[in-house]
């Protein structure tokens, strides 16, 4: 009698494709997801850095396959959904994740070619992998698209609108998909992280130290978060476990939307 491994796992069945697979936050989701039984494809421009996803998650046991990935270009959207399907059978959940990095900046100093960049990677990006994903999708019998958005899609911020605006409008496109794909039995959410620790966030800082002096005072809880802290989100929204939920933000921030107030009052 052969004994499924993936029994009772809540992502057994599954089937997931994530962009910007080679990143921090992508790749916990990547190894998150093996974990609770789907395999994984992930995909990135940087794809030595995808395919050290995927062999964490082989080595691990797991089922993964890296693609080459720019998410700014159609062909290769296309053909990362071709290769989940030449190599899984199926398609079932689309985690889009890949962002570009963006100089900060004000209208007057921001390039229009990164102006562009930010659009074409960070919202552009989610709008074409879905259309070569919801077919496959809704042909495996619904599933499941996730995309991750940022607290700073909630607000204005300073000398950051291109990462503040795309990330707005990647809110707004996930609940217009929600509306279009309900009835295919694909549920569409974002998911808004605060700041975590991961280089992207870093970079601004330095340290990790330095970072969490500067910016845990602004979180409830008084820290930043954990890439482990996202990745059980995009688990429940990957899940049946959310199964009542579609067109939501789920916001991951340690309080810091909420605290806003606070920190006027305070000051
Ligand atoms: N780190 C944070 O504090 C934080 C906070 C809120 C939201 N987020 C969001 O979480 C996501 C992941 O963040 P992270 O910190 O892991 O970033 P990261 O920079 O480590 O990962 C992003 C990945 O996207 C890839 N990428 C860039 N352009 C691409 C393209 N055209 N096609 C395919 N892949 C591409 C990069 O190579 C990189 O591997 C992003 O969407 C980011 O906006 C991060």
């Amino acid at each position: 009698m052969t004994h499924d491994l993936n029994e009772g796992k809540k992502l057994a069945g599954c089937t997931a494709l994530i962009t910007g697979g080679g990143g921090e936050i992508a790749s916990a989701i990547a190894r998150r997801f093996s974990e609770e039984g789907a395999d994984v494809v992930v995909g990135d421009v940087n794809f030595e850095a995808a395919k050290a996803t995927a062999k964490s998650i082989t080595e691990s046991g797991g089922q993964a396959l890296a693609v080459l990935l720019d998410v700014s270009d159609p062909k290769s959207c296309s053909a990362a959904v071709d290769a989940t399907i030449t190599r899984f059978g199926k398609l079932t959940t689309l985690v889009n994740v890949a962002a570009a990095v963006t100089p900060d900046g004000t209208v007057e100093t921001i390039s229009f070619e990164d102006w562009n960049k930010a659009l074409a990677v960070n919202l552009t990006g989610p709008f074409l992998m879905s259309k070569y994903a919801v077919p496959q999708i809704r042909d495996a019998g619904g599933g499941s698209i996730i995309n991750i958005a940022s607290q700073l899609g909630q607000i204005g911020v300073p000398k950051r609108a291109p990462y503040s605006t795309t990330k707005a409008a990647l809110i707004r496109l996930t609940t217009c998909l929600a509306c279009d794909h309900a009835d295919d039995g694909i549920r569409v959410n974002s998911l808004s992280p605060g700041a975590i620790d991961t280089a992207r966030s870093l970079r601004r800082f330095g340290t990790r130290e330095v970072a969490n002096k500067a910016r845990g005072p602004l979180y409830l809880l008084r820290r930043t978060g954990t890439v482990d802290e996202i990745a059980s989100g995009a688990v429940f929204l990957a899940s049946d476990e959310s199964s009542f939920m579609t067109g939501a933000d789920l916001l991951i921030d340690g309080g810091y939307l909420a605290f806003k107030g606070g920190i006027e009052a305070k000051s």
